[in-house]
């Protein structure tokens, strides 16, 4: 497939090849070219790929409980006595999503918070942060009607009037560009896009810096070493820190929940996960290519959660758990949900079945079940311990493994 004009030109200015989360930046969120950036991709089960939210309100339904269960802690905790709490009195609580595609679970908790709490609802507003414009435009048209009053904001807006509230960032971070590193045998290399005779390849760049290549050891990879060939491929999450010491910036206290696809660093660089994690998806097909028609498919690479914990101790959040998303969303009701599909009088079968067909999916080990659940902390009296408050346990958190 011909490299297209406008990332031909960018190579040859770039002289010829970059770094690769440069061209998955520029392949996903370039304004006028990328694939969510421009708006391109379509999020549900006739889009390119399906997420949780866009099976049904029910991911959501189960998720509020724990939501509505931070939102009534962060309201009880004493608010910090600082000027920005008293400019925006000290009951106004915002539920933040990071990343909203469609809008589909932003809306969807809007309406289950209005819901089933109706008095934390009429004091909390929606903030949606998302970068890509064509995005948003989709996500306000979702959420016209929205129960709760909604903003869009940035996380750097936010930051000169900081929030208390919840982050939601589901399936977000795995859009973040990653880096890829070969090892050459003996040592590691940064991966390369690089302009061949006009079309693109993948090709190994230079010896990482002695500091770069240092700061692989905690996660087991250094040196590469017989159990990583030369040709061995995988990789690092550079824009983790500085997204969540800006996500930080951009709340006074509260708790941020990450829902991703993560692996533990000893199952991320595992010798026999040759070739990382990243894939691509478009009209519900997958691929591992990521240089086929840049700009058209989305790219996307799991996460580490070592990287990711110790990226948030770097921001100043506090681990409060994590666990796999089965045991969070039977711990919040989904099998109770499950048997009272059966006493639901009013839907027809056909949507009774597809309820219950996407609730058992959302649990499914082999699918939506396995992905990680990690909840943070910061700015809350008492969450420098560390230690949920008995009696506000949060609902599904598990010890930290
Ligand atoms: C895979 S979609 C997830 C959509 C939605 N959360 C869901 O689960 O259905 C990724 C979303 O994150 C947005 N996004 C990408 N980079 C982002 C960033 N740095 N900060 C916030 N949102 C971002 C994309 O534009 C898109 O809306």
């Amino acid at each position: 497939m011909p490299v297209p004009a406008w990332l031909q030109q960018r190579l040859e200015a770039a002289g010829g090849s970059v770094p690769f989360a440069r061209y998955m930046d520029w392949a996903l969120h370039d304004p006028e070219h990328g694939a969510y950036g421009a708006g391109r991709l379509r999020i549900g089960r006739h889009g390119d790929f399906a997420t949780a939210p866009s099976l049904g309100a029910d991911f959501a339904g189960l998720l509020a409980a724990q939501v509505a269960q931070w939102l009534k802690e962060l309201a009880l905790d004493p608010p910090t006595q600082d000027t920005s709490s008293q400019e925006i009195g000290s009951s106004r609580l915002s539920l933040i999503e990071t990343g909203p595609g469609e809008g589909d679970l932003a809306g969807q908790l809007a309406a289950a918070l209005v819901d089933g709490w109706p008095l934390l609802a009429a004091c909390t507003e929606l903030v949606l942060v998302e970068p890509n414009a064509g995005m948003a435009a989709r996500q306000r048209q979702r959420l016209e009607d929205c129960p709760l009053p909604v903003r869009w904001s940035s996380f750097e807006e936010l930051a000169a009037r900081p929030l208390r509230g919840v982050v939601l960032a589901h399936e977000v971070l795995d859009a973040l560009a990653v880096e890829r590193i070969v090892s050459s045998g003996a040592g590691w290399r940064q991966q390369l896009v690089t302009l061949q005779q006009g079309t693109l390849r993948l090709e190994p760049g230079g010896p990482l810096e002695p500091a770069a290549a240092a700061r692989l050891q905690p996660l087991g990879l250094q040196p590469p070493g017989e159990q990583r060939p030369p040709g061995w491929c995988t990789e690092l999450h550079p824009g983790l820190e500085p997204w969540l010491a800006a996500c930080g910036a951009a709340l006074r206290c509260g708790r941020l929940l990450v829902v991703d696809y993560a692996l533990e660093a000893w199952r991320y660089y595992a010798p026999q996960r040759s070739n990382g994690t990243l894939m691509a998806y478009r009209g519900q097909q997958a691929s591992s290519d990521p240089l086929a028609d840049p700009g058209h498919w989305d790219l996307t690479a799991h996460l580490c959660i070592d990287s990711l914990v110790a990226a948030a101790s770097a921001s100043g959040w506090q681990l409060l758990g994590q666990c796999r998303q089965g045991e969070a969303l039977l711990a919040l009701g989904l099998a109770e949900r499950l048997h009272g599909l059966q006493h639901q009088g009013g839907a027809g079968l056909g949507e009774l079945l597809a309820r219950r067909e996407a609730l058992l999916r959302l649990v499914d080990p082999a699918a939506l079940g396995d992905f990680r659940w990690l909840a943070f902390a910061r700015g809350e009296s008492g969450a420098d311990q560390a230690q949920p408050r008995s009696g506000d346990t949060p609902l599904f958190l598990a010890e930290p493994a």
